[in-house]
């Protein structure tokens, strides 16, 4: 090694910057979605919030069951750490909220399906893909989840059962977590082809996020003004 490659600044981006980059407007649309904004303001009945965790519900029981049939492959398995999985905690919020009966009582709309089935055809014809949705979800739920979670203390008084989805009781550090996330992301063997229909999925991702929002923001409209 010459004295000029050991002091030379090494310009190559890391893949975790530029998903994160690339997808950083899609972000902040999400971020001020009426329904989120709503959110934020303390504007959502507990109803709206508890809608919302039973949308959420059929897109982790998709991100999930995918998981559990994934968790071998050599690339995409390291990602899926069951540390992550908030399908229960989901369920013991909603029963919560909703009823023990919530599963004959929510149905997903037409956009969460959509989302979900989407992510279930990823995991069955793409796995590699899969991963930029699981990125959007948990490390979203990792970094402002985080904001959503203590809102929803504050605002509806709601401790253990009906605020589990926002504790990762299991993940000690989530900044430790998201760097190691991050570091799997930049060890992939990704090509520069395939790392770009990445960024394009997490772009899909977030959009389909948005629609969800957008579906709840009117079904919360419409129970107001029943
Ligand atoms: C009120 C709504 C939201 C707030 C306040 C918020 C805030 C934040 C903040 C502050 C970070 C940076 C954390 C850090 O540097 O470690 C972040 C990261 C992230 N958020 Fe959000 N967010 C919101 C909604 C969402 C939504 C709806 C999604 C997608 C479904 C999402 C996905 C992500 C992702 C994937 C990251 C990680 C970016 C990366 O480091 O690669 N966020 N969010």
């Amino acid at each position: 090694m010459t004295a000029h490659e050991a002091t030379a600044p090494t310009t190559a981006v890391p893949f975790s910057a530029r998903l994160r980059d690339e997808t950083r407007d899609d972000h902040e649309r999400a971020e001020s979605s009426p329904f989120i904004v709503a959110y934020m303001a303390g504007r959502v009945p507990v109803d709206g919030y508890a809608a919302l965790q039973g949308q959420l519900w059929f897109v982790y029981d998709a991100l999930e069951t995918s998981a559990r049939q994934l968790r071998e492959h050599p690339v995409v398995g390291p990602f899926l750490d069951p540390r992550l999985d908030r399908l229960a905690s989901l369920d013991a919020d909603l029963r919560r909220r909703v009823g023990d009966d919530w599963r004959d009582r929510v149905r997903p709309g037409d956009a969460t399906r959509a989302h979900a089935e989407h992510i279930r055809e990823l995991a069955r014809t793409w796995p590699d893909g899969y991963v930029a949705h699981h990125y959007i979800r948990y490390l979203g739920d990792l970094s402002g989840g985080r904001a959503l979670g203590s809102k929803a203390r504050k605002l509806y008084q709601l401790e253990d059962d009906g605020v589990r989805f926002y504790r990762f009781d299991e993940i000690e550090s989530p900044k430790e977590f998201k760097d190691g996330y991050r570091r799997l992301l930049d060890d992939a063997p990704w090509s520069p082809e395939e790392q770009a229909r990445i960024v394009d999925e997490a772009r899909t991702g977030f959009r389909m996020t948005q629609a969800m929002f957008e579906e709840l923001d009117r079904s919360v409209a419409a129970g107001a003004s029943a």
